[in-house]
């Protein structure tokens, strides 16, 4: 940390109980003194928009530093935030950082709150590494790519609560007011026994960022990171894990015994896809007789739906509109969806703790709503039943043996280009 942040130094000396009595005392001077500086790790579309929510949400707060892998990703994002908000996204070059330790830098430059945007590989580790450095974090979704990655966001949970650190999350749902509301109203019994959960998020395709000759294959993948498995954690993880969030909420935020499936790669056979399927469709069950079917298809020319339906045993609930819900059968109902987006919310919440020194960690529910998006993904690369203590205790790593732009990424690509993926039936996938 450095010297121009005297809240951070002195939090680092606080400890155990005396953390949230003595983080109020250093809050109320925290308010007086200055506005709180704002860190963002991964300058993408992402990153942008929720530094963009978090100066709307709270006119005392400016941005300081910024990282990303690559110093060309940074110039445009910080542009358009600049006309956007002036000087409070006004970040000096000095403060401008690049490459795979970037994200040290900016967790060193004495920033009070850091919003962690990068590919969900690199979640468990940005995140270990703000808590260990005491800055409060909103962290995207998801929250890791393997089990590995799970494992530490549970030990970096508890280091937060130690050190008396807020963690807020992407997972913007959970956020709707419209969705809270019916979700206690599901867990009240206004449907009746939960039955069944059917999910579906079916789309077409989205970007790629092509490759070239001067790049190493560790910077092509880490650009287009989305279809390695390594980075993204495939599809089931990286997208469809909004809606695995709302299926182990409306389950009491507990995990499924089981989960089996299938996928693949019907219309990803160019190179240019990498290693991640095109669909996949998983079956979980959960102890208590609750049955989950959850299908994704990122493919063209498909009918597509992205649609979240309950089913109880006196009637159902449906998401509308990514934050309303409507209920028919015994309640006949509509929540609508909120004018103002949700995240909002989420960085008000998280401004207001961090004055007042009242903190919160979601990391625990939203790792676990990863990890269940992990097993799915294990399950349908697989082709086998996995249980939930073996999903959690996998050993099996994704990661390369370094970060340098000349090392080996996990997957190489064969030498007609392609990548070699996962065959249900026959990969090794937990
Ligand atoms: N909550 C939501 O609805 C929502 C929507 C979109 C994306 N996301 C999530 O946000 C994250 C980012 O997605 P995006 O759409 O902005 O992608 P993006 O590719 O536009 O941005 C990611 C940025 O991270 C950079 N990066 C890569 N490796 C890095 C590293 N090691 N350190 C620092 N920066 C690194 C990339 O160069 C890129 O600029 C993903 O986890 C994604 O799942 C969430």
């Amino acid at each position: 940390m450095s010297e121009w942040s005297p809240l951070a130094t002195r939090r680092t000396l606080l400890k155990g109980a005396a953390m949230s009595l003595a983080l109020a005392g250093a809050s109320s001077a925290f308010t007086r003194r200055r506005s709180i500086r704002l860190g963002l790790i991964g300058c993408g579309g992402r990153g942008a928009g929720a530094v963009a929510s978090a100066l709307r949400a709270d006119p005392n707060v400016q941005l300081t530093a910024v990282a990303d892998a690559f110093a060309d990703r940074i110039g445009a994002r910080l542009n358009a935030l600049k006309q956007q908000f002036g000087e409070r996204a006004d970040v000096p070059r000095s403060r401008h950082f690049a490459g795979f330790d970037a994200y040290e830098k900016v967790l060193d430059s004495g920033v009070d709150l850091v919003i962690l945007a990068s590919p969900p590989h690199f979640r468990p580790i940005h995140l270990r590494a703000a808590i260990e450095a005491g800055v409060h974090v909103f962290a995207e979704k998801p929250m890791a790519v393997d089990a590995p990655g799970y494992r530490s966001l549970l030990e970096t949970s508890a280091l937060a609560n130690k050190k008396g650190l807020c963690v807020a999350s992407g997972f913007e749902l959970r956020y709707s007011p419209p969705v809270r509301q019916a979700m206690e109203m599901i867990h009240d019994g206004a449907i009746g026994d939960v039955r069944a959960v059917f999910a579906t998020y079916n789309i077409g395709y989205l970007w790629h960022r092509g490759r070239r000759p001067e790049w190493t294959e560790m910077e092509y993948q880490v650009r287009n990171w989305y279809y390695f498995t390594w980075l993204s954690g495939d599809h089931i993880v990286e997208q469809c894990v909004h809606l695995i969030d709302l299926m182990t909420w409306v389950a009491g935020d507990r995990p499924p015994a089981t989960a089996w499936g299938y996928g693949g790669r019907a219309q990803r056979t160019e190179p240019k896809w990498g290693d991640i399927f095109d669909h996949h469709a998983v079956v979980y069950d959960f102890p208590n007789g609750l049955r989950a079917s959850v299908m994704t298809r990122q493919q063209l020319n498909c009918f597509n739906q992205v649609s979240f339906r309950i089913v109880g045993a006196k009637g159902d609930a449906e998401l509308i509109r990514w934050g309303g819900f409507r209920f028919r059968g015994a309640i006949t109902r509509e929540l609508r969806t909120p004018s103002e987006h949700p995240e909002l919310s989420t960085f008000r919440r998280l401004f207001q703790a961090i004055r007042s020194g009242t903190m919160f960690n979601e990391i625990p529910q939203f790792a676990l709503s990863t990890m269940v998006a992990i097993m799915g993904r294990m399950a349908t690369h697989s082709g086998q039943l996995v249980d939930w203590p073996t999903a959690t205790e996998s050993q099996l790593r994704l990661a390369p043996n370094r970060y340098a732009w000349d090392a080996d990424p996990p997957v190489l690509p064969r030498t007609d280009g392609s990548y070699p993926h996962a065959i249900p039936g026959f990969t090794q996938a937990f």
